[in-house]
């Protein structure tokens, strides 16, 4: 393993791109950041009113067990929809998701292994690999199919062109394109990678926002069998600064993953594990009107975009929309750059995501609320009406 990570991997690409487009004013005079994925709405008011008491009370001052709380983890795994209560003994809760699948890739891979990302892939994890001395293999999703995941064409790749591979890691609903994968594509690919060996890693972090897309019963035979998952309080109960997510293992994986555990962070923040049984406790209706809320907020922007000429919505879901830009000849970068000018939207250029995604822009819209997600749109449709230099 080359230890030193600095000169092979790429700095942390959305400081790195803000601070490029700094310099940039947009005609409109007024911008939206759509570029990392926050939440619109603050931690809910009842986590607040719950974590003043724990506070006061001396509930959060000390280290918790190493695998995290015991409550938490039960009433995770009671209302996660493949999960069950007996599962808390196999779910280790995390400094949030991009730990959990640090832990997950060193608890189930030898240096020297293959991992397939499908692309446009979530930028951290192919930072990841080399970090830990894995070798990245990249599936190129098809814009034309929503960057859908197709399990046939998977396997046929893992037959073909990455017999090596060892784990795949997949995200649903997907950061960056925004797709949710079907759990019978996610089963069907299972039905071959478990046998063989290889575990497929779920990413599930937006799970929240579209719980029925793992509401497939058959995947939970493969549960610690070949499937791993990966999850976030971050996003659903706006829990960013806390630091708090989960992974569920096979008994033996979850053996391995508190050493790991220990080593690198002996527990989760106390805090952020009391926040997110609060959230857990208090905030479903909060989480399922947040949840309507984006997925009308998608609705209306699909209506909207409907109005497009030259660029293209290539895929939408839970927190993203993925566009595609007319510029032929400009690369991504240039084109959100140009994008941010001319409509004030700031959206990351698709190469953050992958050398391949050079014809694309990543909008976290959920970042914003109705009104100025319609403002941003309209902005978007206006420009698209006057654009030049576009791909015909
Ligand atoms: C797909 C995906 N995984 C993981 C994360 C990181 O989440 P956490 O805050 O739980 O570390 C993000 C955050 O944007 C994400 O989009």
């Amino acid at each position: 393993v080359n230890r030193s990570v600095a000169n092979f991997v790429t700095a942390p690409p959305i400081p790195d791109f803000k601070n490029r487009s700094r310099n940039v004013q947009p005609l409109t005079g007024k911008s939206f950041d759509l570029t990392q994925a926050v939440p619109s709405y603050a931690t809910f008011a009842k986590i607040k009113a719950e974590l003043a008491k724990d506070l006061l009370e001396g509930r959060v001052d000390f280290y918790t067990e190493v695998p995290g709380l015991l409550e938490l983890r039960e009433k995770l795994c009671e209302k996660h929809p493949l999960l069950q209560k007996s599962d808390a003994n196999r779910t280790l809760i995390t400094a949030g998701a991009n730990h959990a699948m640090m832990t997950a890739l060193m608890c189930l891979l030898n240096a020297g292994d293959t991992v397939l990302l499908p692309e446009p892939f979530y930028f951290n994890y192919e930072m990841a690999l080399p970090m830990l001395g894995l070798k990245g293999v990249f599936f190129q999703l098809d814009a034309h199919k929503g960057m859908q995941l197709n399990a046939r064409d998977l396997v046929a790749f893992l037959e073909t062109s990455a017999r090596e591979t060892k784990a795949l890691v997949l995200i649903t609903p997907n950061n960056p394109s925004g797709a949710c994968y079907s759990p019978q594509e996610i089963h069907e690919l299972l039905t071959w990678t478990s046998p063989r060996g290889i575990e497929v890693i779920v990413d599930e972090t937006y799970l929240r926002f579209d719980p029925n897309h793992l509401a497939e019963p058959k995947l939970r035979s493969y549960l610690g069998k070949g499937l791993t998952l990966v999850g976030s309080f971050s996003k659903s109960f706006s829990l960013t600064g806390y630091r708090v997510g989960y992974l569920v293992l096979s008994p033996e994986q979850f053996t391995q993953a508190l050493k790991i555990q220990d080593t690198m962070v002996i527990c989760p923040s106390h805090i952020g594990q009391r926040a997110a049984i609060h959230g857990l406790e208090h905030c479903e209706s909060d989480v399922q009107f947040q949840a309507n809320r984006m997925a009308k907020l998608a609705q209306q922007l699909q209506t909207r975009l409907a109005a497009l000429k030259h660029f293209q919505l290539v895929s939408q879901g839970a927190f993203f929309a993925y566009l595609k830009h007319p510029f032929s000849t400009m690369d991504a970068e240039t084109a959100a750059i140009t994008l941010y000018r001319e409509t004030g939207i700031l959206g990351l250029p698709g190469t953050t995501f992958g050398k391949s995604q050079q014809s694309f822009i990543r909008l976290s819209i959920s970042n914003l609320d109705e009104n100025q997600l319609k403002e941003a749109m309209d902005q978007l449709v206006d420009y698209d009406q006057r654009v030049k230099g576009a791909r015909s």
